[in-house]
Order: C-alpha cells, then structure tokens, then sequence
C-alpha cells in the first residue's frame, strides 16, 4: 500500500485548524495516532512492504505522529485562550462585589466639626505629631518639674532635640502646641482650628487609650472676652449637638488659659445618657504667658482656646461603650458609620 504523505500532512493540518473546541481537538488526535489511528494503520501495513518502501512509510508515519502531535499542542493553546476571553465578556456571569468603604467614624467626626467652625470663619492648621518640650509644655505655661505636667503623661522619644541642649523630643500629649506653633508664624486678629493625633502613655481600657484625636481652638483679636468664647461654644454645641442641648460653663484649670473652665452638655442626641451631664471640652481665656512665649508683645491682644477629645465626642454622638472599637478594623462596626 502506498501513502500520500504529503496529502495527509495537509489534511491533518487543516483538521486541526478546524476544530473548534477540546473535544474535537481529541478526535482529530485519535483520528490520526489512536490505536485504530491513521498512524497504526500505516506501521501496520509495514510487514509486506519492500526495504525501499518501508524506510518511505516509517518516515512519512513519523513525521505526520510529530506533526499531528505539534500541532494539538498549538491548537490546544489557541482554544484555551478563547476559552478564557469568552468567560472574561459573559456578562451574565455574577460579578463578584468589593464592597465600597467609608470614611472611619473619627475623620467623619473631625470633618463634622472643623465644618461647623469653619462656617464662622475659622480656618485649619496642622501642627507636628513630633513636638519638644518647648512647645508641647514650656510655651503653653507648663514649666519643667512642675506638677502640672503630670496630668499630660508623655511619650519621650530616643531623639535629642535639636534646639534645646539635653532635652528629647516626643509625642505631642495634646494639641494645644500647635496654638503657639500659629501665632508664631501670624499676626492677629486669627481663628483658627487644629486637629490631630496625640499621644500618652495610659493603660489601654473602654475609656483610654495611647493614641487619640484632639481639635484644639484658638481665636485671638483685640477686646475678645469670655462672654465671646460663650457665645462661640454654645453656637457650636447647639449646631453640633441640637438647639435643644443645655450646657454649663464649671470653673477648672489649665496652665495655658486664665480663666479656665470645662464644659459638660446635656444632649437628647446621647442614647441612654438623658439628664446626664457630659463634659465634652477645657477652654478657657489664652494666658498672657502664652502669648508671651510665641511673642507677641504688649497688652493689645486678648483670646481664647478650646481643646475637645474627638473619640469621646464620637462615643457620646453614636453610643458606643469602648474606644478600641476604633482602632479593631472591625468592618461589621466601621460600615455602621
Ligand atoms: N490641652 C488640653 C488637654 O489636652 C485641652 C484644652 C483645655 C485645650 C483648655 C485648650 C484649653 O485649648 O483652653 O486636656
């Protein structure tokens, strides 16, 4: 029997390129190298064929087995990749949802507030987390070894300060520094806001923790007095926390602002607190040593200050019992928010 090799290569070529999919690829495969394979057939027929013929036949049956092999590989590859961009267009399959984030309650809580004081003309600053002890204590009318820095725990960090000979750096416990960290680069009349981290040393429980958010206040022009530092913080609170909200004004002390005070709230907004009142800010008139440290001169100027704690203000707001709900990355309690 004689083959028309090349014929046959041909044919196998275009058999291959027809097939349209894996299973057909298989019986293109089977066709010609299966055990009843065109291939088989023609070694098969090999015992009656003369010397000649059979060196003929063993070669054209070998190179149409590597050829058909070569070219159900290649073919395999090209029906595998429109697989694939088939799948990549269904449109009908589901698609696999990401979920879209929020912001995190404490940045809302921040936004909110810094929004309402910008509505009355103050503007944000920002100040350093990595502050000095001239700033974060001596400028703010809290002396080296006075008591009074006990109530501000510290974080001292291994860096030497730069400006002072013997004194380290730290983490800002409050952000009332950047009040002097202002006035040093502007002249008044100014109002302005500062948020940010600060950081202190306490045990973690529901109520503490090392690292919280503050937004610090300070508004400085000539003749401000108390009654305008009332007059701001009640418009604040009755826009932040309803206009049916109480507030008092209870004497307390800060080293930086003369007089001082605390002020607590009572707010139907407080689940479960009704009747309660709630201290949410210090404040208080700005100390002439204050002013003195960031240098301003002379009497002309008078101001005042406000700091807040934000998580207590955003536990108070939405009633939630622990601040390390914050910090968890709990998503079933971040997306409630
Ligand atoms: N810095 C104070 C604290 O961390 C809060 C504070 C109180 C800020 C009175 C002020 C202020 O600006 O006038 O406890």
């Amino acid at each position: 029997m004689t083959w028309d090799i090349e014929r046959i290569k041909a044919e196998v070529t275009a058999d291959a390129a027809s097939a349209g999919s894996l299973d057909a690829l298989e019986a293109v495969r089977l066709k010609y190298l299966g055990k009843k394979g065109l291939v088989p057939e023609m070694y098969a027929g090999l015992g009656s064929a003369s010397a000649e013929e059979k060196r003929a036949i063993g070669k054209g049956a070998n190179d149409i087995k590597v050829l058909t092999e070569t070219l159900v590989v290649e073919r395999k590859a090209v029906l595998a990749l429109s697989v694939k961009r088939v799948d990549a267009f269904d449109v009908s399959i589901p698609g696999v949802c990401r979920g879209v984030g929020t912001k995190h309650l404490i940045d809302q809580t921040i936004d909110e507030i810094c929004d309402v004081f910008e509505c009355m003309g103050f503007v944000i600053q920002r100040g350093p987390e990595i502050e000095s002890e001239f700033y974060n204590f001596s400028a703010l009318n809290i002396p080296l070894d006075h008591p009074s820095r006990d109530s501000f725990d510290t974080f001292y960090l291994d860096a030497k300060d730069p400006d002072a000979i013997g004194r380290h750096l730290l983490l800002r416990s409050h952000t009332s520094p950047g009040q002097v960290r202002v006035m040093q680069k502007h002249n008044p009349p100014m109002a302005v806001i500062i948020p940010g981290k600060v950081y202190r040393p306490d045990a973690v429980d529901a109520s503490h923790s090392f690292m919280f958010h503050q937004i610090e206040g300070l508004l400085v022009n000539k003749n401000v007095t108390f009654a305008d530092l009332k007059g701001l913080l009640t418009a604040f609170c009755k826009k932040y926390f309803g206009y049916d909200v109480k507030m008092r004004f209870r004497p307390h002390f800060f080293p930086f602002t003369e007089p001082s005070a605390e002020v607590d709230i009572q707010s139907n907004i407080f689940k479960g607190r009704a009747g309660k009142w709630l201290e949410i800010l210090g404040c208080g008139m700005v100390h002439p040593k204050v002013f003195e440290a960031a240098g301003y001169q002379g009497q002309e100027h008078s101001g005042f200050a406000f700091g807040m704690g934000v998580e207590r203000i955003a536990m108070l707001k939405h009633g939630i019992g622990d601040i390390r709900t914050f910090v968890e990355n709990d998503v079933r309690f971040l997306k409630q928010f």
